[in-house]
């Protein structure tokens, strides 16, 4: 058997030392996905979300059901609609997001994981930034360190391993190109359901 198998890691690049901030961290974390996601009630998870996020915009809905790795580093803008059981990791990285975005359920933002070239399993990432009026579709997966442009549309279940230009559709695995979107965009989301 490996010796770092048996007698733990043989460095401590990916372990987060137990300091009383972790500890907290970690409380606010599973108040949330423990507890209050799936509370019926969206004002009450708002009232919690605008205290435990690193930003929650004016007009934003957050669905039931999602979870939030490090809330801090989560930045929502103004009239977002977040879907339901997505995830959202800003460990270590931040998660940024501009008006007017729209991210389908079960959607997964990841900013970070391992180098898989790596002899010590050391930690790889990156923020991810989302543009005004981007759409991602259902199951969809982005990457840590990625950009998603301006008003571009990430397709259903398409896994986002590279920056996107502004109004590009994307789909598949990995994301391609499929297509342009007009850039005369001009809507702004107001989407609060009741029992979501
Ligand atoms: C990506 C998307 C927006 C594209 O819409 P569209 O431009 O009308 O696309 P089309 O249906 O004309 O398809 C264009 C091509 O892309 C392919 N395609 C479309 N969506 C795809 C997807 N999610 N994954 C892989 N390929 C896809 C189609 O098969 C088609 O390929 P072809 O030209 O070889 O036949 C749409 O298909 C999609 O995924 N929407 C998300 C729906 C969703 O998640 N809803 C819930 C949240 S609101």
């Amino acid at each position: 058997m490996d010796p770092e198998c048996r007698g733990g890691p043989a460095t401590d690049v990916f372990f987060v030392t137990m300091t009383p901030k972790v500890l907290a961290g970690a409380v606010l974390a599973y108040v949330y996905n423990g507890l209050l996601t799936r509370f019926p009630l969206r004002c009450a998870r708002e009232l919690y979300l605008r205290g435990y996020l690193g930003q929650f915009g004016r007009g934003t809905s957050v669905q039931m059901g999602c979870r939030f790795l490090n809330g801090r580093r989560v930045h929502f803008g103004a009239h977002n609609a977040i879907g339901f059981d997505c995830l959202f990791d800003g460990r270590i990285y931040d998660i940024r997001t501009g008006a007017n975005v729209s991210i389908g359920p079960e959607a997964t933002v990841l900013t970070l994981g391992h180098d898989p070239l790596s002899g010590d399993f050391r930690d790889k990432g990156g923020p991810v930034t989302i543009g005004d009026r981007v759409w991602i579709g259902y199951r969809a997966l982005i990457l840590p360190g990625v950009t998603i442009g301006e008003g571009a549309v990430i397709g259903a279940g398409a896994v986002v391993t590279r920056d996107v230009e502004p109004y590009a559709i994307m789909a598949g695995v990995p994301a391609r190109k499929t297509g342009d979107r007009p850039r005369n965009l001009k809507y702004q989301l107001d989407f609060k359901p009741i029992l979501l």
